[in-house]
């Protein structure tokens, strides 16, 4: 089961490697709580069952957000429950999970982080890398899957890292692209390596 946002380029390299026998698994469904997300297409076009499922109108319907987020995030575990996933892959899904969500999940939701352990938490990872290499000079990034086992922000047991050289001919662009394809690699290593692991 994959959560996503956005394009869904790492739910496409899960897909691609189902598909090619590197990953021995089913992607069970792919629910987006973006209705423009491309991940919802990539998984429609692979025969992958899907399901928009927005906060919106929890927020219009609750006076208080948290209350609103609880909400949202119990009837999305009972929606995810009903596929009987071994594991829930957050793929660049972004919204933070309270406990109503996760506690049903125990040690079965994993995420992918644009930076290494204890660096750039948050959503906006890779402007912060590049900053520092900017104004400090870092000359390393990288990337990270973890396992996501309350709610604090991509800092749960790390499962598997990979480093992104900052080189002295990157730009912004360069280096996202960079990290975009390490990600790639290590998302489905790591859930294949999981997998064999249940
Ligand atoms: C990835 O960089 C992921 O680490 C972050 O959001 C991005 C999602 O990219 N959380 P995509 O939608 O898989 O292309």
């Amino acid at each position: 089961m994959v959560l996503a946002s956005g394009a869904g380029s790492n739910l496409q390299a899960l897909i691609d490697a189902v598909g090619d026998g590197r990953l021995d698994a089913e992607i069970v469904a792919v629910i987006v709580n973006r209705r423009s997300a491309f991940a919802l297409q990539r998984a429609a076009s692979n025969n992958i069952a899907t399901a928009f499922f927005g906060l919106r109108p929890y927020l219009d319907d609750h006076d208080d957000p948290a209350q609103a987020r609880r909400r949202y995030d119990a009837d999305l575990a009972a929606m995810v429950l009903g596929y009987r996933p071994d594991l829930v892959v957050l793929a660049g899904w972004m919204h933070l999970f309270t406990m109503g969500f996760l506690e049903y999940f125990p040690g079965r939701v994993i995420n992918l982080h644009p930076a290494l352990p204890g660096e750039f938490g948050g959503p906006n990872a890779i402007d912060d890398a590049w900053n520092a290499h900017l104004r400090d000079g870092l000359d390393r990034t990288g990337v990270m899957v973890h396992l996501v086992p309350d709610e604090g922000v991509d800092n749960g047991p790390v499962l598997a890292t990979e480093a992104v050289p900052i080189t002295p001919d990157d730009d912004r662009e360069s280096l996202e692209s960079r990290i975009h394809a390490a990600e790639h690699g290590l998302l489905v290593r790591a859930v294949a390596d999981f997998l064999e692991g249940l």
